[in-house]
């Protein structure tokens, strides 16, 4: 071990000879250098005021092929920025979400009474009254992304029945999906509970569904169920609208990431959606995968653990 190794990790006296168990008394850091070990395994650590990030590699190099390497970091100033950043985010977006709420409600009251205005004044109107709720949507989801970015760990997990989540997202989906004149099936959803953060799954699907009703055709299909696969269960939400074609795959869950600028600039939005599902799919410890080419539809996938069912 280096002598920043041994700063980092605190440890004192000369490390070459001793039982790992003995020089690493964190039982979680010894388990990094576990010969039987596979693969390479990250911890995040604090020691006092640090936050260590350890990595363990393996090193087929030493010890007949049971060799490890630890390599310890420093990330503290790395997290603290990036609180700093997600503080910033959420500030600005807070103080700005104020005067275009305010926008918003003075021109949906005026459109109240749209028969008094010239046709003209109407149109104009109109469009700042949409233009301010894309504002406050946006800077709804910028606070909502810093808030779970700011939040350290893993999101809390419970059973969650599915059906009550997707029904909501349905419902909340209704006018959409009856303006597109879109069919909506279900499939798998009694009685599956999964172990999910309550709030957050319902973010996801709620995006997901969103995201399936927009980018559909006039007259669709947009599916959501459930399969057990893998001792878990996997929520898919399924279209047949305009797909995806896989170069974007990679990108589509970045912030701010659109396909087609033109196409989604008309369709509203701002490029938020799937970097939150991302971001949710995260922390709650969720898989989540995508099958999609341009022209026929796409299929997004989110896998969770099951939860025992309900008692009745
Ligand atoms: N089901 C889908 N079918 C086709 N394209 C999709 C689908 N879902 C997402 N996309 C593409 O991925 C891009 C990013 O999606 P995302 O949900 O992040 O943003 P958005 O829907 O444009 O805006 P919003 O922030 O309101 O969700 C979309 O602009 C669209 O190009
Ligand atoms: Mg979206």
């Amino acid at each position: 071990m280096n002598a920043a190794g041994k700063r980092l990790l605190r440890l004192e006296g000369e490390s070459v000879g001793r039982p790992v168990g003995e020089l690493l008394p964190d039982p979680e850091l010894a388990s990094l250098l576990r010969p039987s070990l596979e693969g390479e395994r990250e911890l995040a650590l604090r020691r006092g005021e640090n936050e260590l990030r350890v990595r363990s590699l393996p090193l087929p190099e030493l010890d007949g092929g049971r060799g490890r390497l630890l390599i310890v970091e420093d990330v503290s100033g790395l997290r603290r920025s990036e609180r700093q950043r997600a503080e910033l985010i959420a500030n600005v977006s807070h103080e700005l979400r104020t005067p275009a709420t305010a926008i918003a409600g003075y021109a949906e009251t005026l459109l109240e009474d749209a028969g008094r205005l010239d046709p003209e004044v109407a149109r104009m109107v109109e469009v700042i009254h949409r233009n301010a709720r894309r504002l406050t949507e946006l800077f709804d989801d910028l606070l909502y992304l810093s808030r779970i970015d700011g939040q350290d760990g893993p999101l809390p997990l419970s059973p969650v029945a599915v059906a009550a989540v997707v029904g909501e997202c349905l419902d909340k989906a209704s006018a959409a999906v009856a303006e597109k004149e879109l069919t909506v099936q279900t499939f798998g959803l009694e009685g599956v509970r999964v172990l999910a953060h309550r709030e957050a799954l319902g973010h996801i699907v709620g995006n997901l569904v969103e995201n399936a009703v927009k980018y559909s055709h006039r007259g669709g299909v947009v599916t959501v169920g459930a399969r057990r696969r893998d001792g878990g269960v996997r929520v898919e939400v399924i279209d047949v609208g305009i797909g995806i074609s896989p170069e974007h795959h990679e990108r589509i869950f970045e912030r701010f990431y659109r396909v087609d600028k033109g196409r989604a600039r008309a369709a509203g939005g701002t490029g938020l959606g799937l970097a939150i599902v991302a971001r949710l799919c995260e922390k709650m410890g969720a898989r989540l995968s995508l099958r999609s080419q341009l022209g026929s539809g796409s299929v997004f996938r989110v896998w969770l653990p099951e939860a025992a069912p309900a008692p009745d």
